[in-house]
């Protein structure tokens, strides 16, 4: 399921980040890369130790934390640190790859399987051009390119590129989630029931029914869903 979520940042929230960001030192976003991946991965990231990376990696995890939409539709179990990067002059696209199926944690206390990718789009589009994030998977070929602030999810399974930045720079923000529910079909079977319960408890209010309703969904959470 492809989604978008918008204004996951406020419009200040995105000032600061991008405040942290135009202080913070740009390297190599070949380190994060896989085998396959490496080879067409041109850009540039903000290294692991760099120091301005705890508060912006708390920035972006604390407006996922407060967004429903996010959680309804990840069911995010754990989150791999977000990392950031920017697309401009001759680092600028990342060919067609699918993410690593196990992301290894900057501490090194394990692995979380990918199960869902975000981008999190924090340029302003007016201020380049190219950069679509372009998705491809059952249902075709999507072209993403999003208002800063704005956050795109997908299957890690998809195969998907980021298209050459020819003009300006694009920075953003991306990451990996493994979510409650391993299975895409099931976990979409539950957003689906979660948006028509959420419309019919606007119209009909906590009916007998509703509250049974509710509770189907619960337990379908609690037997497809792993902690
Ligand atoms: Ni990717």
């Amino acid at each position: 399921m492809l989604l978008t979520i918008d204004d996951l940042l406020a419009n200040d929230e995105v000032a600061l980040v991008r405040a942290l960001l135009d202080r913070a030192e740009w390297s190599s976003g070949a380190a994060t890369a896989g085998t396959q991946a490496v080879t067409v991965k041109n850009n540039q990231q903000i290294a692991e130790d760099a120091p301005l990376l705890p508060e912006l990696r708390r920035i972006v995890l604390a407006a996922l934390n407060r967004s429903p939409m996010f959680f309804t539709a990840v069911l995010p179990h754990r989150i791999v640190p977000p990392c950031f990067n920017r697309y401009a002059d001759d680092a600028d696209r990342y060919g067609a790859h699918i993410d690593n199926s196990m992301r290894a944690l900057p501490d090194g206390s394990g692995y979380v399987r990918a199960d869902i990718s975000a981008t999190l789009f924090l340029s302003d589009p007016a201020d380049y051009d190219g950069g679509e994030l372009v998705i491809e998977d059952t249902y075709g070929r999507h072209e993403v390119k999003l208002p800063a602030g704005s956050l795109v999810v997908y299957p890690s399974s998809s195969v998907h590129q980021v298209q050459p930045v020819t003009r300006g720079e694009r920075i953003g923000c991306f990451m990996f989630i493994q979510s409650l529910v391993r299975d895409a079909e099931q976990r979409r079977l539950l957003f689906d029931l979660d948006m028509e319960l959420l419309a019919l408890r606007q119209q009909l209010g906590e009916t007998p029914s509703m509250v049974r309703l509710t509770g189907v969904y619960h337990n379908l959470l609690r037997r497809w869903g792993d902690t």
